[in-house]
């Protein structure tokens, strides 16, 4: 039988945006990031891996049921390769098996659609990294496996905690202080709920890796943004740990802002965001403003990553009127009711329809409502993609 384990990683969602490297090969950020974790209930990366010596001559990934080239020298074939070095340095410590010589097969499946803007490689790299981690019994930390997943992409690192997690930018030059790490977890703010208003599940036109490079050679926005997020970092991590979301949703919706305003002044400019999802930012603005005069202060907050999708987060007492909001402004196929408390129809009541303009059907194509969520998880046998280096149903 096969050495194996099986795994699932969640997908982050930053409210400080990670957008440029000092070092590309490296994956080492122009500036640290923070981000929210999802529940990986409803949003996930699951991965086997596998190894056996009788497994034909080199390594095989499968993505989504399709086989992937390892390209030499590539992001996925160097956390690969840093793993097995971690093993092989076990194997001689302890007079361990030699999985390090054996080859590998890996299959991973998103259970929502690669390249929607959804960070479909963060969940997938923490999920590679994680369940060699885990095939190879390796003692390093969640921290040490985060350098690890940093090289595959940037934003992966974040994925291999739940709750609230940082991305402390570091200064060393080999990257060994780039590193993530939890700084609250789930159970400190449970009551975070995210909403998320797919506005376009196609494949997007700027991939993140080439667009934050050309932000790094050509914007002069990113330098004074660039002085302006340590204090965000600090700022929100202060107001997460106070439970306090007010001042966490002012820092999201400012940062994300920032973010896309740096894409505008990179030259040829990016676009991310598409009319739909400046109509959803003048909805949260508004929700906003009428709960701010009604004395609950800000009770919504939209970012938004390479993409025109929104994440809106709210407290879960808030996320009805939220819902309610976005399905009456950006209708869906099939009526869904969403009832209420007082407070909720006192803020639509005073809701200024003036500033939306009218959407049809489509729009806003799906709705995905989840929570913060846990880091990743060991999964049994009966959920392995893989049966005997093979995929399972093929
Ligand atoms: C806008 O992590 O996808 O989602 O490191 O080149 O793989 P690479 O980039 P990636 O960039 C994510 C950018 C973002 C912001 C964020 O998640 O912090």
């Amino acid at each position: 039988m096969a050495h194996q384990a099986t795994i699932s990683a969640p997908v982050n969602i930053a409210c400080i945006k990670y957008w440029g490297k000092r070092d590309t090969s490296l994956i080492l950020p122009t500036n640290s990031s923070l981000s929210i974790t999802l529940n990986q209930d409803d949003l996930r990366s699951t991965t086997t891996a596998q190894c056996d010596p009788i497994f034909s001559p080199g390594d095989k990934l499968w993505l989504n049921g399709k086989e992937e080239v390892v390209k030499f020298g590539g992001r996925t074939a160097t956390c690969i390769e840093v793993l097995r070095g971690w093993r092989r340095d076990l194997e001689k410590d302890k007079g361990l098996e030699p999985l390090s010589t054996y080859p590998l097969r890996v299959a991973s499946h998103n259970n929502f659609p690669t390249a929607a803007g959804l960070a479909s490689s963060a969940s997938g790299l923490a999920a590679l990294v994680f369940s060699l981690a885990t095939l190879y019994s390796l003692p390093q930390s969640l921290g040490q496996l985060s350098l690890v997943a940093r090289q595959g992409s940037g934003s992966a690192c974040r994925s291999l905690f739940g709750g609230y997690v940082a991305w402390r930018e570091g200064t060393q030059p080999d990257g060994s202080d780039s590193i993530a790490e939890e700084i609250a977890p789930r159970d400190h703010w449970p009551e975070m709920c995210a909403l998320i208003c797919v506005v376009s599940d196609a494949k997007k036109g700027t991939s993140s890796t080439s667009g934050m490079q050309r932000t790094v050679e050509t914007s002069t926005l990113l330098q004074h943004r660039l002085t302006i997020v340590p204090e965000r970092m600090s700022s929100i991590s202060h107001a997460i740990k106070e439970r306090n979301f007010d001042s966490f949703a002012q820092i999201t919706m400012t940062d994300s802002n920032s973010f896309h305003a740096v894409c505008l002044d990179t030259s040829p400019p990016i676009f991310y965001m598409n009319d739909v999802s400046r109509s959803i930012i003048a909805m949260v603005e508004e929700l906003n403003r009428v709960s701010g005069e009604l004395g609950y202060g800000r009770i919504a907050a939209y970012t938004f990553d390479a993409g025109p999708n929104a994440v809106i987060y709210a407290l879960e007492k808030w996320m009805g009127l939220v819902e309610k909001s976005v399905r009456r402004w950006f209708p869906q196929e099939g009526i869904v009711e969403v009832e209420l408390e007082q407070e909720g129809n006192k803020v639509l009541g005073k809701f200024d329809e003036r500033v939306m303009a009218s959407w049809g059907k489509g729009a806003v194509k799906s709705l995905i409502k989840t929570r913060v969520g846990d880091g990743p998880r060991v999964l049994g046998e009966k959920e392995s993609l893989l049966k005997d280096g093979q995929l399972k149903n093929s």
